[in-house]
């Protein structure tokens, strides 16, 4: 019998949990900045309500019907047919946890530099200096130090995690999690409301709340879709690991609608705080990926007791960036063992060596390896591009294949209808199918198309 979640609240505390994380304060804040604001979130929305929560429903669905990991998943619900899918979505999966190092690296380095901003000492403390490590910033490169201490941080941040995973405390970290997390949720509510009494504060909130049509195109929606699919970890074998925990009578559908909206609101707060503080800054929105790193000190600094608060949102956000990638690295751990018939211990060992190294690459990319550039785009961006909008929703498109072509429909429909709680609708469940089978896959590839034209 596989380990499963004691109750429902446990299973709702576990998803919501493992899909809040950098990509609720770290991406989102970023993508919105990047593509126009309010145009933004108004896709992102609709791909959540559209995409990610059938889709979730999907995954968890293909997880608690297999019972057994994410990658065999595929291999067992398709007889075989797909079961290169499963090793395919490792891809992805892989690239995710060394590049999501390099940001848990800057939770760690902003949480040392508060800490010292709050003692006081000269060279660390003010604003500026913690905006140094962002290159657009100041508009030229970092200096050397700045990139040694991003490797620096970067690597003692994927060490730390591979650590966990060896030395078992993942349990611990996942207790703690469950208290930290609803204090930076409270944390950020009570920030955004002090952001919009900042002067200037307005005009950021109109960014975020007037859409401009006209801003429309390819690389919008593609970005949109991508951030729908990364801050629900969808395509990355980690819901499918996560239905297989599931008790047979939940209602997968009703958990993961739930997940998905607890998700968003997150994601919308950290925004409302992030973006307005950008413009009471007198600083442009297109900071780049440091947009949140580079605002929350200022934000804080405008509060009283706001160097203490500071610090407690740092570990708030290295909690959650830590929980994200010890769930990564297990998936990845669980694959290695398997295929290479490695111990625990050393398919760890391998993959934290491994995304390490692929992690100090995407590190240096905001330094020393600025120049490499592909369709535009730094090594770190890359990772996170073709991560998010490539590999997640591919692999969630080869999920509505298997549900929607290869597995027999009734079996579908017996596994949503399995709950205690009142059963679907027989015209959810038909739109669920209609969704998965065709909207999905024909979306997701065309917007995929369309995104790549327009590059
Ligand atoms: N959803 C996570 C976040 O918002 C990031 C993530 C993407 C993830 N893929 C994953 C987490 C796979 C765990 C496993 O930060």
């Amino acid at each position: 019998m596989r380990e499963s979640f004691q109750s429902k609240t446990g299973a709702l505390l576990a998803l919501v949990g493992s899909a809040v994380g950098l990509g609720n304060l770290w991406r989102f804040p970023y993508m919105t900045s990047q593509y126009g604001g309010a145009l933004f979130i108004i896709i992102y929305l609709l791909f959540i309500i559209f995409f990610s929560i059938p889709l979730f429903t999907a995954e968890t669905l293909i997880g608690r019907r297999a019972q057994t990991n994410a990658c065999e998943a595929f291999n067992k619900l398709s007889h075989g047919k797909m079961r290169w899918a499963g090793s395919f979505g490792m891809i992805g999966c892989f690239l995710v946890t060394s590049y999501y190092c390099v940001v848990g690296g800057w939770c760690i380095n902003y949480l040392f530099r508060s800490v010292a901003n709050l003692l006081g000492r000269g060279g660390l403390s003010g604003i500026e200096s913690l905006q140094t490590t962002f290159v657009t910033v100041s508009g030229s490169l970092p200096q050397w130090s700045e990139s040694v201490q991003s490797v620096l941080f970067t690597l003692v941040f994927a060490l730390t995690c591979g650590a966990i995973v060896i030395i078992g405390v993942k349990k611990g970290i996942e207790t703690s999690c469950k208290w930290i997390m609803p204090i930076l949720f409270l944390l950020i509510i009570f920030m955004a409301i002090r952001v919009m009494f900042l002067p200037g504060a307005m005009e950021g909130m109109a960014f975020l709340f007037r859409p401009d049509f006209s801003c429309i195109n390819g690389k919008v929606v593609m970005a949109a879709m991508g951030q729908a699919f990364f801050s629900l970890s969808l395509g990355s074998m980690a819901v499918i690991t996560y239905g297989s925990y599931m008790r047979r009578d939940d209602s997968i559908g009703q958990i993961s609608t739930f997940t998905a909206f607890s998700d968003t609101i997150f994601a919308v707060i950290a925004s409302v705080m992030i973006i307005p503080a950008v413009f009471a800054m007198g600083l442009e929105v297109s900071q780049g990926a440091g947009v949140s790193f580079i605002s929350m000190p200022f934000v804080f600094s405008n509060i009283p007791g706001g160097p203490v608060l500071l610090i407690l949102f740092f570990i708030g956000l290295l909690f959650a960036s830590v929980s994200s990638e010890i769930s990564m690295l297990e998936s990845n751990v669980a694959y290695v063992m398997e295929k290479l018939k490695m111990s625990r211990k050393g398919a760890t060992i391998l993959v934290t060596l491994t995304a390490s190294v692929f992690a100090v690459l995407c590190a240096l990319s905001f330094g020393p390896l600025s120049h490499i550039k592909i369709l535009d785009r730094n090594i770190f961006d890359l990772f996170d591009a073709a991560t998010a909008n490539i590999f997640f929703p591919v692999t969630g498109v080869l999920g509505t294949i298997l549900i929607g072509w290869v597995m027999k429909k009734e079996h579908v429909v017996a596994e949503l209808s399995r709950t205690s709680s009142p059963r679907p609708h027989k015209t959810t469940i038909k739109a669920f199918y209609v969704i998965t089978k065709y909207i999905i896959p024909i979306m997701v590839t065309a917007i995929i198309i369309n995104g790549l034209i327009s590059q």
